[in-house]
């Protein structure tokens, strides 16, 4: 591993940072390692192979959610500067005192360029270490402690302060403090030990314990803890909720627990969206955000639940049958091979097109053997690719016989599948897209009531 091959990992499902960064010259895709997906990015911070020079992160990512990811963060990567990417016009994510505690190491505003994030990350160069090691080999470099945790010494080339006091092995086993808590390393120390040879430094696996505890304290007193802002707290209710279709995908069956369970989320859904006022150009496109970066099923359930009021499902139990079959509504999908997950017809085979379509049956026969169900949830998502006229599929009704919540779920999940594709091409037009492609499959009524609910008008 040598200086040159540090990159800068980025974590963001923000297209347009995304967009901003690659067009400067100097990106490549050694030096930045731009990842939209949270999980993927875990993945990358726990693989020993890669060094980072400095991590930032949007606090509002998806599952796992910021606590998690702050906590595999640490552990992983403990002497790596961590920062924070947040929008200039919204309110911060953590306060101050709570951003200290966590070991954040500064927040960084939008717009930002590439500039700005080395600049945040102070990184001094080094030649090689392997090249210029002139001492003896640090035979301790892989050296487990109950006490002390090693870390690449190139995670350390950094002029950022360091959150944890530092340390060196010797030969005689003797661990030697380098660095106190909250100093910064010079490089000329660095390049010092880097020529004798040392290849790992050490800190106390109790003070990055310490630090993990809080994040932990943070994340279990939700949403009672104070100075987190409006949107992490309901980021991290999204997140919550995403976790319990990530069973269902791995699982692929369903129980009495998970209705009850979709039960309990649509009420919830059901406030959420009242703070929803999509008349404002702010308010929805506080909606494109959150549908774009959330789970399918969660999302439609939230677009599902602004549309309930205005198909008149004003009492309980009604708009729970909504929820329940939005959340629901895939789940016959989880059960055929996975590259047909994202429902593109586009890329499919004649054959493929033919197994995906049998997804909605599939995900009905599931939940006829689940104890309690709705009769209505299980219609629903046995017609939630069903149009007007016949052409949905499987195309066993015609528009006489469409379940208005089986219509209400496909509405629902068409507008969520555009707004994705809104994220990835910011030239679509939401509501030309919907004009022309959408409302013509659905009925006059459901179309009504959904233009009320998003536009305010009918
Ligand atoms: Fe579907």
């Amino acid at each position: 591993m040598t200086i040159q091959q540090r990159a800068l990992l980025i974590v963001d499902s923000d297209p347009l940072l995304e967009k901003a960064l690659s067009a400067d010259p100097r990106f490549s895709t050694q030096s930045v390692i731009f990842v939209n997906s949270p999980r993927k990015s875990v993945s990358l911070l726990v693989d020993k192979g890669s060094i980072y020079g400095a991590i930032f992160v949007n606090p509002l990512i998806s599952s796992p959610g910021i606590f998690e990811w702050i906590r595999t963060a640490r552990k992983a990567r403990p002497l790596t500067p961590l920062f924070l990417i947040e929008e200039k016009t919204a309110e911060s994510a953590f306060e101050k005192l709570q951003l200290e505690r966590l070991g954040v190491r500064g927040v960084i505003e939008k717009p930002c360029s590439l500039e700005k994030l080395w600049a945040a990350a102070k990184l001094f160069p080094l030649e090689p270490v392997s090249e210029t090691a002139k001492g003896p080999v640090d035979i301790f470099a892989d050296a487990v402690s109950e006490e002390f945790r090693a870390v690449e010494i190139e995670e350390c080339f950094t002029e950022v302060p360091q959150l944890f006091d530092v340390y060196v092995r010797r030969e005689s086993g003797e661990f030697v403090d380098i660095l106190r808590a909250g100093e910064r390393f010079s490089p000329k120390l660095l390049r010092a030990h880097a020529r004798r040879g040392v290849k790992k430094l050490y800190i106390r696996n109790d003070t990055v314990e310490r630090s993990l505890g809080f994040c932990r304290t943070l994340s279990m007193t939700l949403p009672y803890a104070h100075g987190l802002s409006a949107a992490l707290q309901q980021r991290s209710e999204l997140n919550s909720w995403e976790s319990v279709t990530d069973r269902l995908k791995e699982t692929r069956e369903v129980s009495a627990e998970d209705v009850e369970t979709a039960r309990e989320f649509t009420g919830r859904a059901s406030e959420f969206v009242t703070t929803l006022d999509c008349r404002s150009n702010l308010a929805m496109r506080k909606l494109f955000d959150f549908v774009s970066s959330t789970d399918q099923a969660v999302a439609t359930t939230i677009v599902s639940a602004k549309l309930a009021p205005n198909l008149g499902l004003e009492n309980e139990a009604s708009v729970q049958i909504l929820g329940v079959a939005s959340l629901l509504h895939n789940i016959g999908l989880y059960r055929l091979p996975e590259k047909l997950w994202d429902e593109d017809e586009t890329k499919m085979t004649e054959n493929e097109k033919a197994l995906y379509q049998t997804h909605p049956e599939l995900g009905a026969n599931i939940l006829r053997k689940v104890e309690g169900i709705h009769p209505t949830v299980i219609q629903a998502v046995a017609q939630h690719h069903e149009r007007k006229g016949g052409r949905g599929f499987p195309g066993k009704v015609l528009t006489v016989g469409l379940s208005p919540i089986g219509e209400a779920v496909g509405i629902s999940n068409e507008f969520v599948k555009l707004i994705c594709r809104k994220n990835i091409n910011p030239e679509i037009n939401i509501e030309q897209e919907l004009d022309k492609n959408v409302f013509p499959l659905f009925s006059l009524p459901i179309v009504r009531a959904f233009k009320a609910a998003f536009w305010g008008g009918a």
